[in-house]
């Protein structure tokens, strides 16, 4: 057993007492993250509490603590369940009140959790690529919000899982957005595709991340959409995301992306995304 953190406090997880009424639990109205944590570290936190908060205001949550007080109780949360490497999963609901579908009284406090889950880094995906399958994007147009509701990522990741693949690559209307739980990303003559980050997609960290690593390595960057048909075309393909890194796509819908070997602009994004991982301390 380990230690939950609820609202303000680290407690014991049989301690957690969530409510029937709780507004996450009957509407999925709130919002989460997952933050990866390597060798006890936590990577780009600061970058996850911002989108939290973010996500939160975009709905009319407030969080009633500030990010420094947030950042210390997760810092808490890792230390308690001796943590070394996995995730950190939280989320913030706008509270526990009789059912009804506007917002309750402004005396109702938002319900926050937190948990760590040990979870090794997904090696095997990393250097071995994994196959996809392109699903319809059918979810809201507030794909910015990282809301607790899922329904739409859950229908389509699903569908993939049935077909034996690891992620559904979702399109409108055969323009690519992004992955049920990840960015999508294409390479096509040494130059870096993906979708702009505006209502249709989440504004991945790690997308961010690797934008960065791009620039670093002067590779040219274009934030512009392309299309499922493109997608199939494009020289490299990966999706990216907290816990996924940088997972190259080397087959969709049974066809393969070039010869379906992992290119060489992926492993050179991978390598530079690796010296920023957070090290084990030789002490
Ligand atoms: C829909 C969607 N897009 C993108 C991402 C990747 O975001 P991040 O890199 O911040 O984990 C996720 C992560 O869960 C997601 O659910």
């Amino acid at each position: 057993m380990g230690y939950t953190l609820w609202n303000d406090q680290i407690v014991k997880d049989e301690e957690v007492k969530i409510d029937k009424e709780d507004r996450g639990y009957q509407f999925g109205d709130g919002v989460y993250e997952v933050v990866k944590v390597y060798n006890g570290e936590m990577f780009t936190v600061n970058e996850h509490i911002d989108r939290l908060y973010a996500s939160a205001e975009k709905i009319r949550i407030t969080i009633p603590y500030t990010k420094d007080k947030f950042h210390q109780l997760l810092h808490e949360l890792v230390e308690k369940n001796e943590l070394n490497t996995g995730h950190i999963y939280f989320q913030v609901t706008r509270g526990t009140s009789p059912r009804a579908h506007q917002f309750p009284e402004n005396t109702v406090k938002p319900v926050i959790i937190g948990y760590t889950k040990e979870n090794p880094r997904p090696l095997e995906n990393l250097e071995k690529g994994v196959k996809a399958t392109f699903v319809e994007d059918i979810r809201w147009l507030r794909c910015d919000i990282k809301s607790l509701n899922l329904l739409g990522a859950v229908l389509a990741k699903q569908e993939a899982h049935e077909k034996g693949c690891y992620e559904a690559i979702l399109h409108r209307n055969n323009t690519v957005t992004e992955g049920s739980s990840s960015n999508v990303f294409g390479i096509k003559d040494g130059i870096l595709y993906t979708h702009p980050a505006n209502n249709m997609i989440l504004k991945g960290i790690t997308r961010d991340v690797v934008i960065a690593c791009a620039n670093e390595i002067n590779m040219p960057v274009k934030e512009i959409p392309f299309t499922t048909h493109e997608a199939l075309k494009m020289d490299e393909l990966f999706v990216t995301s907290t816990t996924s890194e940088i997972t190259p796509v080397i087959e969709i819908d049974g066809k393969l992306i070039r010869d379906g070997k992992v290119g060489e602009w992926t492993r050179k994004l991978q390598k530079q995304f690796e010296t920023k991982i957070p090290k084990p301390l030789h002490i």
